[in-house]
């Protein structure tokens, strides 16, 4: 596919998304028992650092589609995945993330364009004028392929020093091109997406601090000269040694006052049990007491894919097991508690039932389509199986996301985990044959 055709069909995506996007807020609204859908609520989005590898691991996209609101691709995205060499844009493993997001109404956060690190080396060869060239080259290449798809990008990453001088870090950007080429790459970046969010992202600058101040100095340098500037991500990777600053909302908020947006972009926190619990909930209840905190994405979806998987610091464990921080979590954006959780909904007697039908039928598949429907109380989510006929598979599912043992196919919702009493939802699946006509079974509903 050429280029232009494959912006044309990106673009009529993204038409599709924001309405696949406002249906997913409108169910957001009615329950708050996910991740996702509790930011929502307070009007704040609340994503995950996604790596495309993953994708195929069904209680990974299980996860990731039932919480979250918004991702950010790892790795994907970064300069050494989508240009490895110059002027040769590669998009195969970004292009599955956004693919994977768009299709079930997630936003995407764009990561990152210029940085210092998973740079090629080619870049490095450059002189200054060449290196110019390539840098807004690079923008308008990768923001270009994405153009109206992402909601916010982290333009410049990391650009300045830890320690306390506040100075700018040494980088072949830094150090051909001088202090303006963080400027010049917010400029070209405007010109490449005008809807998109321009962020400038960096860590350690979670509380007051020399770099945070160095950072907070360049911001309102920036909106005086009127350089386009509309965020600045605080990354909030913390642990012992870099624990949650007492003064964050503060520092938050002095950079809202400069008239940006702020968001958390890549929180984790290394510990476990109520101490991380709690550490959660002080970085949440900052972002929401911020009125421009506009929302929190966490640095990966389950402990066991962290860059710092050592040091347990997500929400979900290596089984997927919702951790105390993650009930602290839901708690602070105002959920309602975890499915079948104390104040969750469901909570004790909630019941469902699950009715089959086969809706359409060929020589070599057929389309079937489940109900769920909800006792005489409320639910908040649902599960139900549908054991296939041997010889028989599962092509596509809609309405729901499955996992499969054998030939068990275990379905939960996507969108449509809440039921009001005595009411339905479905969801489909085309199934091939394989010269197998039998009926599939369906197994018990269990209502949380
Ligand atoms: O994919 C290769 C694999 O094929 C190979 O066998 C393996 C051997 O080392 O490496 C794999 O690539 C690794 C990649 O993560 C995917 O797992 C790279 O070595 C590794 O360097 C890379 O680390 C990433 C790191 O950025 C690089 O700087 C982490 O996943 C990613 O979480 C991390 O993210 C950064 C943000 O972009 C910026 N802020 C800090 C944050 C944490 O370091």
């Amino acid at each position: 596919m050429n280029m232009i055709l494959r912006r044309l069909s990106r673009a009529a995506i993204a038409g599709l998304v924001a309405a696949a996007a406002l249906t997913a807020a409108a169910h957001s609204a009615e329950a708050a028992d996910t991740l996702g859908s509790a930011a929502a609520g307070q009007g704040r989005y609340f994503g995950a650092a996604v790596a495309a590898g993953h994708l195929g691991e069904a209680d990974y996209t299980a996860t990731l589609d039932r919480e979250f609101g918004s991702v950010t691709p790892e790795n994907e995205m970064k300069w050494d995945a989508t240009e490895p060499s110059r002027g040769t844009f590669t998009f195969t493993s970004a292009d599955r993330i956004v693919d994977h997001a768009q299709s079930r109404g997630m936003d995407v956060r764009g990561h990152t364009l210029v940085w210092h690190s998973q740079l090629p080396s080619w870049v490095g060869t450059l002189g200054a004028s060449d290196l110019r060239t390539a840098m807004k080259d690079h923008i308008s290449g990768l923001m270009g392929h994405y153009k109206g798809e992402i909601h916010s990008w982290d333009v410049v990453n990391e650009a300045f020093q830890d320690g306390g001088s506040g100075a700018r870090r040494s980088s072949p950007f830094q150090d051909k091109l001088g202090d303006g080429f963080i400027e010049e790459a917010f400029r070209a970046a405007r010109a490449a997406d005008p809807a998109a969010k321009l962020c400038y992202n960096d860590y350690n600058t979670d509380g007051v601090n020399a770099k945070s101040t160095a950072v907070y100095n360049m911001v309102k340098d920036f909106t005086s000269r009127g350089v386009p500037i509309d965020c600045v991500g605080f990354q909030s990777h913390f642990n012992s040694n870099s624990p949650v600053p007492s003064d964050y909302r503060q520092n938050l908020q002095r950079f809202a006052d400069l008239g940006v947006d702020v968001q958390i972009t890549e929180l984790d926190i290394e510990g476990s049990g109520s101490a991380q619990a709690a550490d959660y909930t002080k970085v949440v209840q900052a972002c929401l007491a911020v009125e421009r905190c506009t929302g929190m994405t966490v640095w990966g979806v389950t402990d066991k894919y962290s860059w710092r998987s050592g040091g347990t610091p997500l929400l979900f464990d290596g089984n997927y097991a919702e951790k105390p921080a993650y009930d602290a979590v839901l708690s602070a954006l105002g959920g309602s508690g975890g499915p079948g959780e104390p104040g969750g909904p469901g909570e004790g007697t909630a019941t469902c039932t699950a009715t089959y039908t086969r809706t359409a039928d060929w020589d070599g598949g057929y389309n079937g389509e489940v109900t769920v429907t909800a006792g005489s109380e409320p639910i908040g989510s649902w599960t139900a199986t549908v054991t296939l006929p041997a010889r028989q598979s599962v092509s596509a599912l809609w309405n729901g996301t499955a996992a499969f043992n054998g030939n068990v196919m275990t379905v939960r919702p996507s969108w449509n985990g809440a039921l009001a009493a005595g009411t339905s939802t479905t969801f489909g699946f085309t199934v091939t044959k394989n010269g197998s006509d039998a009926a599939p079974a369906v197994g018990a509903c269990t209502a949380s």
